[in-house]
């Protein structure tokens, strides 16, 4: 007979504890212990785990990689965040909020493996309405299967039957074990379908993709543990109001996690997007105050994007700082920069920040053009549009050289601005005969910059 017990999980971290109490003692927060029924001594094991041979240790010699320890998966914006491709036996976590797209990101990779047999496992959506997602997406693909599942058991049996080279699971959050007696979604399901998946990958050497929610503030829901067991972990992030996605990778045992991923969302699915600079700054408008554009660089990728700034005098006695894509804290410490170091009365100014697409940075180089596009507008005079800006700024309202800027410098110049100003600290370190085409001017403090833009 099947033993049953309980046992409380914190819902935030995956602590364990065999009583109920208010405060997690591990990640501190309150309220979080749900009570989970686990049934012990029955554990069904699924039938291609039983299969498991005992490994041997082995000396590191006589491990072979093989060649094709890579599936090259037909998008090159995923392959590039994944270090390469989808490395076999690998498991990987894609997050993100609901909306995004990682359904559409997901059904797409499956759509557009060509010689390999997919199987896409929903637990979420109906066959019908896969169907209708995939006419949208304009592919079809005969080595693509559609299951829609939640028990892992079933699923199990399903993969002995097909026996696909990459298995995707949308998402983790809906499955089932029988070896737990909780719902699905609770702290023990989501750890033990993800444990006996993990098994699955590296046993039978498949990649198993998990498609994970993430919660209100951020983390995919279900313990930190899930993060710790996968060996790679994407976030699909975005502007919902904006077509533009980010596949960001947090951790990666087979790559960087420097790596970015540009995605646009169009009518027919998610298209690459190999230029992201040309997109995220075409829409200048014409000698308008308030704009500067900056070089910065996502991941390891270099793009502009334009910064819009809209300085007025304050109508209430408490003047208002609002942004949207950058830290207000940065802001009001560029702004208090600005009235110390430089003389300018902004105490009584409302100010807003925008940074154009939707996209959200934290590149310390957008310090400059932040700083640009509060002065030219505070003063309504517009900006020489074929300069761009890249710097950090200080404290004491010193223009600090920032790294990468060689790369910064050749995306400015391809995509045909005439002059980049740089911290004078940079100077030294990348040499402008190399770039006849831009012209490089180094700038030492807030007053140099005053002088330069607005003499
Ligand atoms: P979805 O992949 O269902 O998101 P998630 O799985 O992350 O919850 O994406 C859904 C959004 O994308 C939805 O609002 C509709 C939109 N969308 C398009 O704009 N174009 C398309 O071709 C598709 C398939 C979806
Ligand atoms: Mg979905």
């Amino acid at each position: 007979m099947a033993k049953t017990k309980t046992l409380f999980y914190c819902q935030n971290c995956g602590y364990q504890s065999s009583k109920w109490m208010g405060k997690c003692p591990s990640c501190e927060n309150w309220n979080t212990f749900v009570e989970e029924v686990i049934i012990s001594g029955s554990k069904p094991i699924s039938p291609v785990l039983s299969g498991f041979t005992r490994s041997k240790p082995k000396q590191l010699n006589d491990i072979e990689t093989g060649n094709e320890f890579r599936i090259n998966t037909a998008d090159h914006e995923l392959n590039r965040v994944l270090g390469g491709g989808l490395v076999l036996g690998s498991i990987v976590l894609v997050g993100g909020e609901p909306g995004i797209g990682k359904s559409t990101l997901m059904l797409q990779l499956a759509l557009n493996l060509r010689n390999q047999r997919a199987l896409y496992v929903t637990g979420e959506e109906s066959e019908q309405q896969i169907k209708m997602r995939s006419l949208r997406l304009g592919t079809e693909n005969p080595t693509c299967f559609i299951l829609t599942e939640t028990s892992l058991e079933d699923i199990f049996l399903q993969i002995e039957n097909i026996k696909p080279d990459i298995v995707i699971i949308d998402s983790i959050q809906t499955l089932r074990t029988q070896v737990i007696d909780s719902s699905s979604g609770s702290i023990s399901q989501i750890r033990e379908c993800a444990n006996q998946l993990q098994q699955y990958a590296k046993i039978t050497n498949t990649p198993v993709i998990l498609v994970g929610h993430i919660t209100k503030d951020g983390n995919i829901a279900g313990p930190k543990i899930l993060e710790h067991m996968v060996d790679t972990v994407l976030y699909f992030e975005g502007d919902r109001n904006y077509g533009y996605r980010i596949l960001r990778t947090v951790k990666n045992r087979f790559g960087s996690t420097q790596e970015i991923g540009i995605y646009e969302m169009c009518d027919n699915g998610l298209r690459q997007v190999s230029n992201p600079s040309e997109l995220l700054i075409s829409q200048r408008n014409e000698n308008l105050s308030g704009i500067a554009i900056a070089s910065t660089v996502e991941g390891l990728r270099p793009m502009l994007i334009e910064i819009q700034a809209l300085v007025s005098t304050a109508a209430y006695g408490v003047p208002q700082r609002a942004t949207t894509g950058f830290d207000p804290r940065r802001l009001n410490m560029l702004l208090a920069v600005l009235e110390k170091r430089a003389g300018f009365r902004l105490a009584n100014k409302d100010v807003f920040l925008n940074i154009a697409g939707g996209i959200k940075v934290d590149d310390p180089a957008i310090d400059l053009a932040v700083v640009c596009a509060v002065l030219s507008s505070n003063e309504d005079i517009p900006l020489n549009q074929r300069a761009c800006f890249t710097a950090e700024v200080g404290l004491s309202g010193e223009i600090r050289s920032v790294n990468r800027l060689d790369q910064r410098i050749n995306e400015a110049a391809k995509l045909g601005f005439e002059k980049i100003y740089i911290a004078k600290g940079g100077l030294k370190k990348s040499d402008p005969k190399l770039r006849p085409e831009i012209e490089i001017i180094g700038l030492s403090s807030i007053e140099d910059l005053f002088r330069e833009l607005f003499g």
